[in-house]
């Protein structure tokens, strides 16, 4: 990797304490365990994986929502994890949001205006018609216009909802937005739209994006590099073409084989042998071995007690899988065909 990232974090991990989750009372719940990223500027890097994966939990460490039980994050130059939950104006400023719902996150009271100069209000001294002429520039970046300014959010569909939401991220120029599940709430054709807009303001304004979402095939156009979790765990990161068409570690296959298959037949076939079961998964079991080892159709005696390292893929990129290591022979790799794939 060239030049020093925008956004680096290095083995963390996130507990949520004293809630109870199916039976674990109370205990520590480990959402992320030591998970490694970086993000250049300008760069946009895709965070997938199923529900309950720990996605979110690492959005909202990085925007300070959430605290850190370990491990680092620099920004820049900031220690994010140094500074806990309250980051100055200065980092708040550079790091914005967008989250999955375009009907809750939008203050309903508040006209368009002053949804997107608010963040302008809020952290400059710009004067009222300075705000109002940056709210137009704004509202055309994410092509609505002034005509919407004196609008309320329930006036508008949800595709052009996050239009607005996107509009008040950009407000501040940040270095980096965070899109939790940006388009996870829109019908198909708008989460188009709003993935070209958001690539094309991206290439006009060098953000970078920390882009979550569950669907690998919808974000890997826009993202440089995409990360897969599973269980809290990071599994497999890298170049976004190399993770999706060559992808190497088993659960990014079977993530990209969840994606929906248009023939009927084909998908009743799929779903019978599918592999994805989230709620059997969803208690961390004991944090020994690989975390996908109780669905890996290719699981080997070490993955019962080992966690895989992160080995280099071809291609660029890692996996943290064995069938990697260089010690298991190319033969193994060939004959261990997962048996869900014939079927
Ligand atoms: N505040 C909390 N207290 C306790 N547990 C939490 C809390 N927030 C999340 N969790 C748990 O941590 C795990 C990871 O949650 P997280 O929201 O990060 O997953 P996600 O990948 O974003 O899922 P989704 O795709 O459904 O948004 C889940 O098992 C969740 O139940
Ligand atoms: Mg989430």
């Amino acid at each position: 990797m060239i030049g020093k990232p925008l956004l680096e974090i290095k083995d963390l991990s996130v507990t949520y304490w004293g809630r109870s989750l199916l039976g674990f009372g109370g205990k520590p719940f480990v959402a992320v365990k030591d998970a490694n990223l970086s993000i250049r500027a300008g760069e946009t890097l895709g965070l997938v994986g199923e529900s309950g994966s720990g996605k979110s939990s690492i959005a909202n460490t990085v925007l300070g929502l959430v605290p850190a039980s370990s491990g680092s994050m620099r920004f820049g130059d900031h220690d994010l994890v140094a500074m806990k939950t309250r980051y100055p104006s200065e980092v708040r400023n550079q790091i914005q949001a967008v989250f999955q719902d375009p009907y809750s996150s939008l203050n309903p009271s508040m006209t368009v205006e002053e949804i997107v100069t608010e963040p302008l209000r809020v952290h400059t001294g710009m004067s009222k018609a300075r705000r109002r002429e940056r709210a137009v520039e704004l509202l055309k970046l994410v092509s609505l216009s002034e005509e919407h300014l004196s609008r309320h959010p329930h006036q508008f569909s949800g595709g052009q909802r996050q239009r607005i939401a996107i509009a008040s991220a950009l407000a501040l120029q940040p270095k980096l937005i965070v899109l939790d599940e940006p388009v996870s709430a829109l019908d198909v054709s708008t989460q188009n739209q709003i993935i070209n807009l958001l690539y094309e303001r991206r290439d006009a304004l060098g953000i970078a994006y920390l882009l979550i979402a569950h669907d690998l095939a919808l974000v890997h156009h826009i993202s440089d590099r995409i990360a897969v979790m599973y269980l809290g765990h990071i599994v497999e990161e890298g170049p976004s073409d190399r993770v999706y068409k060559n992808p190497a570690h088993p659960y990014t296959r079977a993530l990209l084989e969840a994606v929906p298959l248009l023939d009927p037949e084909r998908q009743r076939a799929r779903r019978a042998s599918r592999k994805l079961q989230p709620a059997q998964d969803m208690q961390r079991i004991a944090d020994v071995g690989c975390p996908y080892k109780n669905r890996c159709p290719f699981v080997m005696p070490r993955c019962q007690t080992e966690m895989p390292p992160a080995y280099p893929v071809d291609g660029g990129g890692v996996a943290n899988c064995f069938l990697l290591a260089p010690e298991v022979e190319q033969s193994a790799k060939h004959t261990r065909e997962p048996e869900r794939i014939a079927s």
